[in-house]
């Protein structure tokens, strides 16, 4: 449609219209049917603004959609499209691994793949936008959505947010992909102590170094949509922010597209205490800039009134009406409503093979070899392998979020091992996921016949772990799958115990006891603790919730048809007491090393010890790659050049090795306390075998710089600390300065 008509189209539609396309409600008030997670309670929507409704969510499926699409277009008087949206978090059909699996890649263009994937599947689907990418920083493994992050730092989840949103939207001209919608805006990944839909709480510095660059690389790649978070941010509720959202969204960043609220939230500023009542709320929040109320009955019960009593004008109605009408032109849904959706193409094209394909090599890229002591990984094709614990045969690979994906689609890792190995390989189940049940109700949603369904009884749980013995006794190698049950993890998933559940310890333990070589394959969405049962394991595989392909890409890795290459996003803790624990903590007065003071009075835990189990950007492969010669072109730039390095890597493996070259720095003194490293630049590259590279970095004066207290950049002159190497600690020092 012309922009003219467009606008003759807002000008003829009435006020009740133009709340309508304010309104995006869920298939049950459709009669439709509604995969929605998240609270269900009556909304106390009006008939005709159910009619009006602009967007609908989480409906899938061609035909569904293009029925619901003609319905709809009748009911309305102007016969708008309605927008069909759904969360595509990490894959449709096709599930790829969690995103926090993602980050663990370092590979941005592979996933931009998996996600144009993600998109085509779910718009032949009948859906056009996508609740995708999400990028909350987080430092928290506590925090449940940990899954649904990239990770821990803003400029690998920069990174991600472009090739998200490029995935998706790349191909939207030719009725393909989807329009992207980043969210959670903003800084819902710093909830405090890691528990959901808590408060967000930080300085400006903090919020526009860490928090704020990876919602911003979105916007900057043409994201479509922005989602406001459900979190306050200092003491505003990211719904009602009108500095977030108009001041630093809209004016500073020129976003121009549509702003969605989270499911409920335009009520929850209720409940905040932000707002009085539901007239109240409305005007606050589409005062600071939400387009669209989520499923909630605010803006349907409050804004009529709020324009006919002349306390909001008609002209704010009129703005996020028209973002939401142009979208929809954008997108071509006047001339064609039904946009990719197309029974026979939905039916060729999800879970294709080529689909399937790129699952499995996202997955083997997303492993991360945590140990591999004496090598006991890649398993020879000689040893007789003993196939043990809850994961083993176990089909729910695809973690919590996927939730149009089907676990009866994926590979189990008891299939992919069986094929190559035949009858060397042995199993036992050993143990249920979790047998604790308190845990189990804690997830909220069932009820203690369900629960005594998970656990198996007393009885069958011993004959489980004595067949596990004996199976163990009669293997040279036990390949223990273990981890999270898929509810512990995803939206409110907060949890203050990060270590397996204790019957799966026992049954390490156990197996240890016998004397066996143990490679721990665990499934997860956070990183947990594992310094109880890291000493008594030889290899550790963290695989994530790999997704689909799961099972194969595990085996990939156990068998040796690829080295493994993901490096971890987050940081794995020694204990929780840690939490919050993160590489790029500033520095403190008082370090543990290098302080003048001794003894007590340092920046330490007396009964832990600060670091990491497992650093930020480590990961194991088979090779062993060695990182040599690192070398500044120049020993001081200008403000305006960029500094130019190189490092030397060698592979003399016979393995073929993808590796990822981290580069990190410290300004040494600023007027704003610095992090001890920040993470400034990566390359993976592949190294073939007996093979060195020289890998070269070209990195703008500029990235050197920080945000000051007002949301300002600034650049310091001054010397710096860079730091290349296998990962954050792992790391060769040069000195630089900037004049
Ligand atoms: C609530 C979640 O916070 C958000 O990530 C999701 O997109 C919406 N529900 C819609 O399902």
């Amino acid at each position: 449609m012309k922009q003219e008509d467009l606008n003759s189209l807002l000008n003829d539609l009435s006020l009740t219209e133009k709340v309508g396309q304010l309104i995006q409600l869920s298939g049950e008030f459709f009669q439709s049917k509604d995969i929605s997670f998240g609270p269900i309670q009556k909304l106390g929507i009006p008939d005709k603004l159910v009619d009006l409704s602009g967007s609908i969510m989480n409906v899938t499926g061609a035909a569904e959609t293009q029925k619901l699409q003609k319905q709809q277009m009748a009911k309305q008087p102007h016969h708008i499209p309605v927008l069909f949206m759904a969360d595509v978090i990490y894959g449709f059909k096709t599930i790829f691994p969690v995103p926090i699996g993602l980050g663990a890649t370092w590979n941005p263009k592979l996933i931009k793949q998996a996600f144009m994937v993600a998109a085509n599947e779910a718009a032949v689907s009948g859906n056009q936008v996508c609740f995708a990418p999400m990028v909350d920083v987080t430092h928290d493994p506590r925090w449940g959505r940990t899954l649904e992050s990239p990770g821990e730092d803003p400029y690998l989840n920069s990174c991600f947010a472009k090739a998200i949103v490029e995935g998706l939207q790349e191909q939207l001209s030719s009725k393909k992909g989807q329009a992207a919608c980043v969210k959670h805006y903003a800084a819902y990944g710093a909830v405090e102590s890691g528990r959901e839909y808590n408060l967000a709480d930080m300085s400006i510095s903090n919020l526009f170094q860490n928090y704020l660059p990876p919602y911003r690389a979105a916007v900057e790649s043409g994201c479509k949509m922005v989602m406001a978070s459900l979190n306050t941010l200092n003491g505003v509720p990211a719904t009602a922010n009108k500095w977030l959202l108009t001041d630093i969204l809209k004016k500073q960043w020129g976003f121009n597209g549509v702003i969605i609220s989270d499911y409920a939230s335009v009520y929850e500023l209720i409940k905040h205490g932000f707002a009085a009542d539901n007239e109240d709320a409305a005007y606050k929040a589409l005062n600071a800039g939400i387009d669209i109320d989520m499923k909630s009955p605010v803006y349907a019960n409050g804004l009529q009134e709020l324009v006919e009593n002349g306390k909001l004008s008609i002209n704010k109605i009129d703005d996020a009406c028209m973002r939401i009408l142009q979208l929809k032109n954008d997108m071509g849904l006047f001339e064609n409503p039904f946009f990719g959706a197309s029974k026979k193409e939905e039916a060729k094209y999800n879970l294709n093979p080529a689909n399937r394909k790129l699952a499995r090599e996202v997955a083997d890229e997303a492993i991360v070899l945590l140990k591999n002591e004496q090598h006991v990984l890649p398993l020879s094709s000689t040893e007789k392998v003993a196939l043990i614990g809850p994961y083993s045969n176990e089909k729910s690979l695809i973690g919590m979020w996927a939730v149009h994906g089907d676990p009866n689609d994926c590979i189990t890792i008891r299939s992919a091992l069986s094929t190559a190995l035949g009858n060397n390989l042995s199993y036992a189940q050993g143990t249920d996921i979790t047998r604790d049940k308190k845990m189990l109700a804690g997830l909220g949603f069932l009820d203690s016949a369900q629960i005594d369904q998970i656990v198996s009884d007393d009885e069958i749980e011993k004959q489980h772990h004595q067949a596990a013995i004996a199976v163990a006794k009669k293997a040279d190698i036990v390949v223990l799958a273990v981890g999270e049950n898929t509810f512990e993890s995803g939206e409110a998933g907060s949890k203050t115990n990060l270590h397996l559940p204790q019957n799966q310890i026992n049954l390490i333990k156990d197996i240890h006891n016998l004397g066996k070589k143990i490679v721990l394959v665990i499934i997860s969405g956070r990183p947990l603790v594992l310094t109880d049962i890291v000493q008594d394991v030889d290899a550790i595989v963290e695989s994530w919730f790999p997704g689909t392909e799961g099972g194969n890409a595990i085996a990939d890795v156990l068998l040796g048809k690829v080295s493994p290459s993901g490096k971890l996003s987050m940081t794995f803790p020694i204990t929780e007491g840690q939490e919050p624990l993160y590489y790029s903590q500033l520095s403190t007065g008082r370090p543990q090393k290098g302080s003048q003071h001794t003894g007590r009075f340092v920046s330490r835990y007396i009964d832990a010890p600060n670091e990491p189990l497992f650093p930020f950007g480590y990961g194991l492969g088979y090779a062993d790659i060695q990182y040599r010669d690192v070398q500044l072109e120049h020993s001081s730039i200008s403000k305006s050049d960029s500094l130019h390095l190189s490092v030397e890597l060698v592979n003399d493996s016979p393995w073929e090795q993808k590796e990822t070259v981290q580069v990190y720095f410290h300004d040494n003194v600023a007027s704003i306390v610095q992090p001890v490293k920040r993470l400034v630049a990566f390359k993976k590259v592949t190294l073939p075998t007996q093979a060195n590279k020289k890998v070269t970095f070209s990195i703008p004066a500029t990235d050197f710089g920080f945000f000051d207290n007002h949301g300002q950049k600034i650049l310091e002159e001054g010397s710096f600390q860079i730091f290349v190497g296998s990962n954050v600690n792992d790391v060769i020092t040069k000195t630089f300065r900037i004049v």
